[in-house]
């Protein structure tokens, strides 16, 4: 898809991955609607970006307000391109050492974030790229979802992060399929250990921790490694279906 003069909506753009994305999108050119929850980081990012991008407080969640942020970003241009990557995670095990089971609410409101939301957005944002004129592949959008690489070997706390980032990864060859009639693509990408905020703030024995199962480079990813391959999905029309991984070949251990 071409970006240039084009409009692209990130979610979880106030920071980290998503922040990274939206920084990339509007360098290549594309104008960016911003959906997050946490107005104070956007207000940052608008003050400096000026009228490249536009924030729409949007919980992923609600179907109100991810009409609202798309109703909002009519006359922009055209809506080529989604990169999604609102989204957290708790540690719980299935059964905690004193044998007290998961709560069970706790496992709802990951699998409410990150599936129900990311699916939320997914659908909403290719009904909205339909309408668009196709390109020279007959195309008119692509979608970038965000998975996990514990979507594949999570680890031990990892069981309700794990299951709904298995639940993404599921959906995009289905979403590929689905939405080949209006020649809207979807893919994935699987992060392992990326350097973002949440990171910075993690104690240096446990950071070194996350890196020792990491193959090559010997360090986390970083958030621009992220946007990169973002940016490239968008742009390279013959990824579909697909989820790939960015780990630096790291596979997790059980803890
Ligand atoms: N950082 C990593 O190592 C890593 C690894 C694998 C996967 N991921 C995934 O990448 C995504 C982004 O992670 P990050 O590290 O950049 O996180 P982050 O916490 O830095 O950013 C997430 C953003 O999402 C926003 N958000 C949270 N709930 C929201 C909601 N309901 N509606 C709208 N916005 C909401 C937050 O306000 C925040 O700005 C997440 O889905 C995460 O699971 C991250």
């Amino acid at each position: 898809m071409e970006l240039e003069g084009n409009v692209a909506l990130v979610t979880g753009a106030a920071s980290g991955l998503g922040e990274a994305s939206m920084r990339r999108l509007v360098a290549s050119g594309a104008r960016v609607v911003m959906c997050d929850l946490n107005e104070e980081r956007a207000k940052g990012i608008t003050d400096e970006l000026g009228d490249k991008v536009l924030f729409v407080k949007t919980d992923v969640r609600s179907e109100d307000d991810v009409l609202a942020a798309l109703g909002a970003a009519e006359g922009m241009g055209e809506l080529v391109g989604v990169v999604h990557c609102a989204g957290a995670g708790i540690a719980a095990r299935t059964l905690g050492r004193d044998g007290t089971p998961h709560p069970l609410d706790d496992f709802r409101k990951i699998i409410e974030l990150n599936l129900v939301g990311t699916f939320n957005v997914l659908r909403l944002t290719a009904a909205t790229m339909a309408r668009n004129e196709p390109n020279e592949s007959g195309l008119r959008g692509a979608i970038v979802n965000t998975a996990s690489i514990a979507a594949f070997e999570g680890q031990i706390g990892q069981i309700a992060y794990g299951a709904s980032k298995a639940g993404i990864v599921g959906m995009t060859i289905i979403a590929a399929r689905d939405l080949a009639a209006v020649g809207v693509r979807t893919c994935t990408i699987a992060p392992g250990t990326m350097f973002t905020p949440v990171m910075a703030l993690t104690p240096e024995p446990m950071r070194d921790h996350l890196v020792a199962s990491v193959a090559a480079p010997k360090r986390m990813g970083a958030p621009e490694e992220f946007a990169a391959l973002a940016l490239h999905i968008i742009e390279n029309d013959y990824l579909n279906g697909e989820t790939i991984r960015l780990d630096g070949g790291n596979r997790f251990p059980a803890k």
